[in-house]
């Protein structure tokens, strides 16, 4: 046999009954979505790499390390996107959809990155992605985090908190950033490697650092937050009166910094304790700076993106029960006149019952061997065609799950019938 190639490290099929799973939490995001007036757009997953570099940031982990990028056979220098922020703002200077406008807009699909893999981090993951154009207030950030608190509660996930701070405007971060470059020069001893090169290129990302021995430094450190104008001051304080009209709970964290560059003022993160060292499930906060820096009229901007894995990992968690729908109906058919008939049949009833979920039974096999792959397959009846009831025009009714008796009823009357079983409730919608 010849060698069997497999899967690329860190990327993975995600095979039925999960694919299902996926299926339904998207379509309950979608729902969501839609209810507050946000439109799909769907982008390219290659851009032009240069696109990552002036949006997402030339000393960010992504832009520095984590991203395929690759010479096309024109010499196009470009990356698969490693996510979806930098691809939207693209679209929408390049379409004309964000100057003097608002937009509401979300994304699904996705995304790489060569990280070193592990539980829930993958190199080719999945977001979902919502972003806002044209808004300037805080409004619009407690509508995004609001929704994203929906999105919890519709899918029943609980453990999940919600992380904020604030990043003022570039003039105060600047400032900020200086403060923090002393401090942190005035501790170099302790600084690990990690930080001491940070320190160079992005000081605030030491903030986020996960060593132990590191964090009573850090959190000694001058605080953003600290350093924020009266302005910024006053929008975060909307922000936060904004979340608790609306009965959103959650914790203010000056050292929550974000490894993308182009935020300014509010980000935030939703974050859960259930997933081990990868606890961060969804993450977003204002750009303003963004549409101007990729060469479009300024804009504000604000958006998040979840990360499928992670959600789906504390769905089914949550839910270890879930099952996707099974097949209403299996029908078997057994020689060749019934296979002709259950053919047509099959398709006659289709056409009558919308939602239909009927499996025909194909590729032959003994009564026995089909009835077997009627229970296996999970559908609620089997629908039987010998030759005898082919020649009569008429079909059995096996209830596979309940006590109902075997039938045979006429197959002029068999939509009618179904119809009824699923008033009873035998089939489930
Ligand atoms: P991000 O924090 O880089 O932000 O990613 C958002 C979410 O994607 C993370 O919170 C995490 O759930 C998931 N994620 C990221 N990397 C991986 C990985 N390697 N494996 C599995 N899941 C991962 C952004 O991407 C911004 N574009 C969010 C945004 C949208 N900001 C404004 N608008």
């Amino acid at each position: 046999m010849a060698k069997h190639i497999q899967a690329v490290r860190g990327m993975h099929d995600i095979l039925p009954p999960d694919s299902e799973r996926w299926a339904a939490v998207e379509a309950v995001a979608r729902e969501l979505l839609e209810g507050y007036g946000y439109r799909e757009i769907r982008l390219p997953l290659v851009e032009r790499t240069e696109l990552f570099r002036r949006s997402i940031g030339e000393v960010t982990d992504i832009v520095e390390k984590e991203m395929y990028t690759f010479e096309d056979r024109s010499g196009d220098l470009l990356s698969l996107r490693p996510e979806g922020t930098a691809g939207c703002v693209r679209a929408g200077i390049e379409h004309g959809l964000l100057f003097n406008q608002q937009q509401r807009l979300w994304y699904a699909g996705p995304m790489f990155r060569h990280e070193r893999p592990q539980k829930g981090r993958y190199r080719q993951f999945h977001q979902i992605g919502v972003e806002t154009f044209g808004m300037e207030g805080p409004d619009i950030e407690a509508e995004l985090i609001h929704l994203s608190a929906r999105l919890w509660q519709r899918l029943g996930v609980t453990g999940i908190e919600l992380e904020l701070n604030s990043l003022g405007t570039p003039a105060e971060r600047r400032v900020y950033r200086q403060a923090l470059v002393e401090y942190f020069f005035e501790h170099y001893e302790s600084l690990d490697e990690d930080s001491r090169r940070r320190l160079e290129h992005n000081p605030l990302r030491i903030l986020d650092t996960k060593n132990p021995e590191m964090q009573a430094l850090v959190e000694a450190a001058p605080r953003l937050l600290d350093h924020l104008g009266e302005g910024s001051r006053a929008r975060f304080d909307e922000l936060q009166e904004l979340l608790a009209d609306r009965g959103v709970s959650f914790r203010v964290n000056p050292r929550l910094v974000r490894g993308l560059d182009y935020y300014c003022h509010t980000v935030f993160e939703w974050t859960t304790r259930r997933l081990g060292a990868q606890g961060t499930v969804c993450a977003g906060g204002r750009y303003d700076g963004l549409v101007e820096q990729l060469g479009g009229r300024p804009t504000p901007a604000a958006g998040f993106a979840l990360g499928m894995e992670r959600l789906i990992a504390l769905v089914e968690e949550d839910d270890p029960g879930w099952r996707p729908p099974a097949p209403h109906g299996y029908l078997v058919m057994v020689g060749a006149g019934a296979r002709r008939a259950g053919m047509l049949l099959a398709e006659r009833l289709r056409s009558a019952i919308p939602g239909l979920r009927l499996v025909c039974n194909c590729g032959g096999g003994s009564f026995k061997s089909q009835l077997k792959r009627a229970d296996r397959s999970g559908a609620a009846l089997a629908l039987i065609l010998g030759e005898d009831e082919a020649a009569a025009g008429t079909i059995a009714i096996k209830d596979l799950r309940g006590t109902h008796e075997q039938r045979t009823v006429a197959q002029a009357d068999l939509a009618a019938e179904l119809e009824a079983l699923r008033e009873a409730g035998v089939l489930q919608d």
